[in-house]
């Protein structure tokens, strides 16, 4: 796809631990539209952190190694950048917003420094002039009384305030594609609302495409247009979000929906998916999901299934859809 703002091929990240190999990332691949949000979602431990990781440069190496792939944007393999074209690309042109914003800020620099930082890096903007900038963008990500909060330090504001710096500063230089891992988990139900819908806001303004990770499917059936569902390191399921949520056609994805609390259902999940994820580590047999898979039949335990495009737009890697299923197993 060579209108994809990005496009990752074939992805494979492996981690070197004392119990072996871990394959955290193998053979993903996933494309972006400009302006486009692609909801990344499976349980935890499944890959979604590493992928992200390794399209803003940051996979930790050692103990991690991409071992396979390209990662394209707008173009050009990102895997391919030199260290420095790597920099001015994050930040500038790929924006970042994490889980735990008191991990990314600078526990002793100022909100206004940090906001504006980007701004003189990569823009070359002079200092007075980014911080004016930065009161502007805090008041657009609504912190009440911006200018007066630009000397405060991270540890005087509240999660969901530093949450609202994060954004800012991902968003300040009018980044292309905005990289979100699980950006509103560490929040309370009210804050995860506003906060979304803050970005979502945000990303329709500047035309912003955005690789949203979450376990939250509600979360992802608001805010994204595509959806990919990761197992094992593995992408297992890619499709629309209406078709996705309608009609699921791989089982993990199923039982992924069956467990997604409902409006009125009460607290907590209906329908845990029997079983745990394979350690990055086991030994691949099969498909990844067999052992936990109410549909497995013998061919799941012998073969790994890929991902193919199954009626015209839905991909799935599974044999329950493998055109020559019939053959193959009678
Ligand atoms: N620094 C690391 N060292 C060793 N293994 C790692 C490291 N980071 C991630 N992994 C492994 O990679 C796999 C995928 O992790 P991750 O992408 O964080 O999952 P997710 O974000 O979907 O919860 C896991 O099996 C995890 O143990
Ligand atoms: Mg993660």
């Amino acid at each position: 796809m060579s209108d994809a703002l990005l496009d990752i091929r074939g992805l494979s990240v492996h981690f070197h631990t004392p119990e072996g190999v871990g394959r955290a990332v193998e053979s993903v691949s996933l494309s972006i539209a400009p302006g486009e949000t692609l909801g990344l979602v499976g349980e935890s431990g499944c890959g979604k952190s590493v992928t992200t990781l390794a399209v803003v440069g940051l996979v930790p190496s050692p103990p991690g190694r991409i071992v396979a792939g390209e990662i394209r944007f707008q173009g050009r393999d990102l895997l391919k950048a030199d260290p420095e074209s790597l920099r001015r690309i994050r930040g500038r042109e790929i924006g970042m917003i994490f889980q735990e914003p008191m991990t990314a800020l600078n526990p002793v620099l100022t909100i206004g420094r940090q906001v504006a930082e980007p701004l003189v890096a990569h823009l070359g903007m002079s200092r007075s002039e980014a911080l004016k900038k930065a009161a502007r963008w805090l008041d657009r990500v609504r912190i009440p009384s911006a200018a007066s909060r630009l000397g405060a330090y991270p540890h005087e504001l509240s999660g969901g305030m530093r949450q609202r710096v994060m954004i800012a500063m991902a968003m300040i230089c009018r980044p292309r594609l905005l990289v979100a891992d699980e950006p509103t988990t560490a929040l309370d139900v009210t804050l995860q609302r506003q906060i979304l819908s803050l970005m979502a806001e945000l990303k329709t303004e500047l035309d912003t495409a955005m690789l949203l990770i979450t376990h939250d499917l509600g979360v992802v059936a608001q805010t994204a247009g595509r959806v990919a569902v990761m197992y094992a390191g593995r992408v297992v399921e890619c499709a629309g979000v209406r078709p996705l949520f309608a009609e699921p056609l791989h089982p993990y994805t199923q039982g992924l929906l069956q467990s997604m609390p409902r409006l009125g259902a009460g607290r907590g999940r209906l329908h845990e998916i029997p079983g745990t994820v394979p350690a990055a580590t086991d030994p691949i047999g099969g498909c990844p999901f067999a052992g936990r898979c109410p549909s497995a039949f013998d061919r799941c335990r012998r073969d790994d299934p890929v991902l193919e495009t199954v009626r015209q737009k839905r991909q799935v890697s599974c044999w329950l859809y493998d055109p020559s299923k019939q053959e193959a197993d009678p």
